[in-house]
């Protein structure tokens, strides 16, 4: 399959699950970010996320988001001191709800509409942090081209924070019921797809429709490791938990499964 297949069916399928999100969100985060003390990380996981974050300097720093949405989680990002951020999506829908948000917000934060791979080099050597959130990696067919545009974009120094969705709970995405436990309905944690989620990408309201064509693949924790390390990004610290946003209520059935792990590195 092309790339250009997938990255404009995932556009397409991004752009209609992010109007499903609006309906469910209403005008919650527009009236939210109008408050100066307003932010998005309030769950169980992300006070662990923002445990790690705290542990970074942020003060005057420029600092981006991959795949950011609608930039609700960057907006707030920006309460910990930097003082420029620029999101980057593909989806038109996700990015014109994160500019009216940035507005409200008073924030000096820029949303970009873009593949990640596209990035212009304008943005190369550019920033001092970049944050990347739960379902970001499972886009891309190939993490060296990834990681290696995440290099590019940062000054030698600059830091990466993943606080990313594990793959093990990938390996329950394609229709495996926990009742009836069949066992070969697991999606293989060894074979990367493409897989498809036939029934829609609501995961603010939950409405199951019927999805655009869209792409999604199985990375291994070592093609993630693998890939960081092989684009000159030292991994300074890894943890996995048994927490995590984005884990269907089954799969947090598994007591001491993994549900969602951190990357910290720097570009050497
Ligand atoms: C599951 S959402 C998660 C984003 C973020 N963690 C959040 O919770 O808002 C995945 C995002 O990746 C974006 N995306 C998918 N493929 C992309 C690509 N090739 N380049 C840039 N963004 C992409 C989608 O538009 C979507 O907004």
């Amino acid at each position: 399959m092309s790339n250009k297949k997938v990255f404009e069916g995932n556009r397409a399928a991004w752009n209609q699950a992010s109007k499903y999100h609006q309906q469910a969100r209403k005008d919650s985060l527009l009236k939210g970010f109008e408050n100066p003390d307003f932010t998005t990380f309030n769950s169980d996981y992300d006070n662990v996320v923002v445990n790690k974050l705290k542990q970074i300097n942020f003060e005057g720093k420029i600092i981006a988001q991959m795949q950011c949405q609608n930039g609700r989680e960057l907006l707030s990002l920006m309460k910990f001191g930097a003082k420029e951020a620029i999101g980057f999506d593909i989806s038109d829908i996700a990015v014109s709800e994160a500019e009216q948000l940035a507005k409200a917000a008073k924030q000096n934060a820029k949303f970009v509409r873009t593949n990640i791979l596209e990035i212009d080099d304008k943005y190369n050597d550019y920033f001092d942090f970049i944050y990347i959130s739960e379902g970001a990696l499972q886009w891309f067919p190939d993490l060296h081209n990834y990681f290696a545009v995440l290099s590019r974009l940062l000054k030698k120094g600059g830091q990466i924070l993943i606080s990313e969705i594990h793959p093990f709970v990938y390996l329950f995405n394609n229709g495996f019921d926990f009742e009836k436990q069949q066992l070969d309905k697991l999606t293989s944690y060894f074979k990367k797809g493409p897989y498809h989620y036939a029934t829609g990408m609501d995961y603010v309201g939950g409405i199951e429709y019927e999805s655009d064509e869209c792409f999604w693949f199985m990375h291994k924790i070592s093609d993630i490791i693998s890939a960081i390390l092989q684009a000159d990004i030292e991994i300074r610290e890894f943890d996995e938990y048994n927490l995590g946003n984005a884990a269907d209520e089954t799969v947090k059935l598994l007591n001491g499964f993994p549900l969602s792990y951190i990357i910290i590195g720097r570009k050497k």
